[in-house]
This record gives C-alpha cells, structure tokens and sequence, in this order.
C-alpha cells in the first residue's frame, strides 16, 4: 500500500505541488477547509498530514487540536507563510511534528516529509511490537488446565492492577518468569519497561552499580554517568529473579529504595525518585532463609506483600499433555512442520515421570523429540530411557536427565546438519551418545579426573561408569 499524504490547505497550487513532487510515491489527497480535511484524515487511513496554518473557517491550530482528538495519530506537520513562525512554534508545543516554511523550498520538503514518514512508520513499528509483546504474555498465553494454576491466575489478574510487590515461590523451571511478565503485561504499567536483575548472577560490588548505576567519576573506570535497572525500569516493573541469592550487605539497600522510592547513584550527590513495581522470584524457602539468618526478615515482609507459590509440575500432572502438546505446535510451527502426535503409552510415562526440572525439562524434552524422532506418532520407545525405566540406574536425574535441563541444542542441531545423508534411528543414537560422551567429560573435569565422584556426580553405578569411558573411548 502507497503511504497517503492529506493536504489541508486552501490555495489549491499547493496541493498540486505536492502532487507533483510526491505523486509517483505517494498517494496525495487534497482538502481546501480544515472541515474537508477533518473528514478526510477520518474516513482514510492517512500517514501524515500537511496543515495551512491560515485556513477560511476553523483556523489550522483548532484544526490540528481536532485531528488528535479524533484519533489521528500520525505525525502533522504546518506549513507556515514567512512571520507566522510563532504560531507554529505553538502549534509544535500542540503536538505537531514540525513545520515547514512558505514557499517551500523543494529539496527541504522532501527532507521534512520524507523524514516525517519514517518517523510515522517507526511508531507503528513501535507500537505494533509493543502488541506482539503484551499478547505473548498475557495470562491466557500461559498453558494451564489445572485448577490450582487457574485458581493462582484469578489472583494474578487481580493483584495485576495494583502496585502491591509480588513474591513469586517455585521450584525451578515452573514458569516464575513468565508469570512475572504477565503480572506486568496485566498492569498499567505495560508501557513501560519490564526490566529482569538476576541477584545471583553478579558479585555485589558490581550488582550494587548493575542497580543503581552510577556517576561519572564515581571509581576509577566509571568514565560516563550509567543509569541503574531502577532508573531504567522508571514507570514500570524490575523483576528481582533468584531474590533469595541476594548478599546480605545489599538487602537493606533495596529495602531502602522500595520504602522510599529514591535510589543514589553511585558517587552521586542527590537522590533521584523513582517509580517502579517491584516482583520478586526464588526458588528457595525464604522463610526459611530468613531463620536462617541468610535472608533479612524486613526485606522478606516487604517483597513478600503478596506471595504466590507455583506448584511443581508433579503436583499438576493434569497439565503435562497440554503442555506437551504445546510445546510440540510450537517448535513445529517454528521449522514449518506438522506437529508429531503422542501416542497413548507415551503419554502415560510422561504423565507419571516426577519432572525434577518442571515445565522446563518438559519443554526440553519435547524439542529433543521434534528434533529426532522418525514420526509424526511419538511412542514410548522413542521417548529416552530415563523417562520409563525405573531400573535405569538415575530415573530422572542421571546421564540423560540432567541433559534435559541445559539442553545442548547446538550440537544436535550440527549431529543432524551434518549427517544429513543417514537414517534418523541412527542419528538418534548418534546425538544421545554425544550428549552423553559431553556430560562425562564436564563431570571429570568437574572432579579433575576423579571417576569415582564423576559417576556418583551422574549418578551412575561405577561399572556403568567405566563401559561409557571405554565405549566413548575416554577410558
Ligand atoms: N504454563 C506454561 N505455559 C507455557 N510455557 C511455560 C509454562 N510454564 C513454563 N513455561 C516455559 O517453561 C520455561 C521455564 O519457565 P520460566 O523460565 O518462567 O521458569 P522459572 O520458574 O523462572 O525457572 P528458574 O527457576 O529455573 O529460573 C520457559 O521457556 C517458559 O516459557
Ligand atoms: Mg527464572
């Protein structure tokens, strides 16, 4: 579609310059009264409007005060006479894009117009984006059947549009994350940024400027003035993941921010106010924590004004086919295939298995499927060992259990690039043993070559042990 330029002016030379010099890119409608041009930016989709200041009838400020409030949202630029520069200097502080002086000088109408509509495209982009993003997290976007997990979203919704700060408790892998994104895509903070601090990721000195930022000057390094996550997240929402790794010494600190809303910069000298909605998440007992004496009992009361608690996935089995078969439409969709089916013995053992690693596990579980089994059916000997053999020697948590929770993707996606030319059974077998040949090497050198605690580490019988050295040829 050609972008449409409205042009409201009531010299009709005008318009047909613009036809003139636009007419072969874009698609230029003409208005000699502010009345015409109010009807037509109403009834067509118009990208930018050109505005006379001096029209008959309602005067062009009025006119352009009227097409935001019918929803116009593209940009307007005035077209002013030489001395009414004030006026459009008005109509600039009025919401127009900017304006441009009579007679026009070609080159610099190309340039502000052309300019204008790239701005014009950039905000729907924008916008557009910002959708995407808000229905990617809304709350129906997170698969669930269980009446806990429902029950648990009523809530949500509810504590969504207040600015109460939310502890979010669950084991690993049960989808406190995206639970936090949807309490902020629920909230009227949507608009704003969602910003993530992962507390266990860095050490304190460098968490304490990763927060609050810090001046120029403020230590030998910081040469430019860099604004902290709570600056950034300013009108919206930070998210405080793994919150109970938070060092002691740095607790009272965000104590201290959350109770008065002003934080300090790093070598600054004046507290900026800050506005932000705090959600907090850990896979830990904080309770217990703060009996402990690893977690402080002020900050705990403070983050934890409402508490939510994920239940396990074991502890919701109802949800593993739909979340399976979610996982399933969504890497399928991704590569352009249909989506493999589970077959009902299959299904049963995924059903049964405890999930040590939750909704996470699942869905890496179901990618490793997408990726090597021969379909479209998945039936219970396509599914790996662990899952089904209670005599495999670590049902859930040995070899290939724990390669379920950091997939290692990377080298599957190669394994299957690779040997394009050779059957998918044996490809299979190829990428299970890669990924297990890679386990036992990271647990030696976990262990710096002590096979003894390599293979209690993996959880695997030593005689089991010592046959994978000599068939991977580590031994
Ligand atoms: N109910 C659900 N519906 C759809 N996807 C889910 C659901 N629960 C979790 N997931 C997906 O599972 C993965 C793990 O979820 P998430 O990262 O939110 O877990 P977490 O509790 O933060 O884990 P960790 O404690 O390890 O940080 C993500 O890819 C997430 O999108
Ligand atoms: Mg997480």
């Amino acid at each position: 579609m050609r972008e449409r330029i409205l042009v409201i002016d009531d010299e009709p030379n005008i318009v047909w310059l613009f036809k003139e010099i636009f007419g072969d890119a874009y698609e230029v409608l003409g208005a000699q009264t502010a009345e015409d041009g109010l009807r037509a930016a109403w009834d067509h989709d118009v990208h930018l409007v050109m505005l006379d200041l001096r029209l008959p009838g309602i005067s062009g400020l009025q006119a352009l005060q009227e097409l935001k409030a019918q929803g116009h949202q593209g940009p307007v630029i005035i077209m002013t006479a030489y001395g009414e520069v004030k006026t459009a200097v008005q109509a600039m502080k009025s919401g127009a894009y900017d304006y441009i002086t009579k007679p026009f000088d070609v080159e610099e109408l190309k340039h502000v117009v052309q300019g204008a509509l790239r701005y014009a495209k950039l905000t729907t982009e924008v916008t557009r984006l910002r959708q995407e993003l808000e229905e990617k997290f809304r709350l129906k976007n997170i698969v669930t059947v269980s009446p806990k997990m429902i029950e648990l979203f009523s809530v949500i919704e509810r504590v969504s549009a207040s600015d109460v700060c939310v502890l979010i408790q669950g084991e690993s892998g049960t989808g406190k994350e995206i639970v936090a994104k949807a309490i902020h895509y629920a909230s009227s903070r949507k608009d704003k940024p969602f910003v993530p601090v992962n507390c266990a990721a860095l050490p304190e000195h460098l968490l304490e400027s990763e927060l609050f930022g810090y001046e120029a000057g403020a230590f030998s390094g910081a040469r430019k003035t860099k604004p902290g996550k709570f600056e950034l997240a300013h009108g919206g929402t930070v998210f405080l993941d793994e919150v109970g790794e938070l060092p002691l010494p740095m607790q009272p600190k965000i104590l201290r921010v959350l109770e008065e809303n002003q934080i300090d910069r790093l070598g600054g000298t004046r507290r900026l106010p800050i506005d932000v909605r705090v959600v907090a998440a850990t896979n830990k007992d904080l309770r217990e924590e703060v009996k402990q004496g690893r977690f402080r009992q002020d900050l705990y009361f403070r983050l934890a004004v409402f508490p939510i608690t994920i239940p396990p996935l074991r502890e919701r089995k109802e949800d593993i086919p739909v979340l399976a078969k979610h996982f399933l439409k969504e890497f399928a969709d991704r590569r352009n295939m249909a989506a493999l089916t589970i077959a009902e013995d299959a299904m049963e053992v995924l059903v049964s298995y405890p999930w040590p690693g939750n909704v996470r596990e699942l869905k890496n579980i179901m990618q490793q499927l997408s990726l090597l089994c021969d379909g479209p059916v998945i039936s219970k000997r396509d599914l790996p060992a662990f899952l089904w053999d209670p005599d495999w020697p670590s049902h859930g948590s040995g070899i290939l259990g724990q390669a379920s929770v950091p997939a290692p993707w990377a080298e599957l996606e190669e394994v299957l690039d690779d040997e394009a030319g050779l059957g998918l059974p044996q490809l299979k077998q190829r990428a299970w043993a890669a990924i297990e040949k890679e386990l036992i090497c990271r647990a030696l050198a976990k262990f710096q070559g002590n096979r003894t605690r390599a293979a209690q580490y993996l959880k695997v019988s030593r005689r089991t042990f010592y046959t994978k050295l000599k068939e991977y040829g580590l031994g």
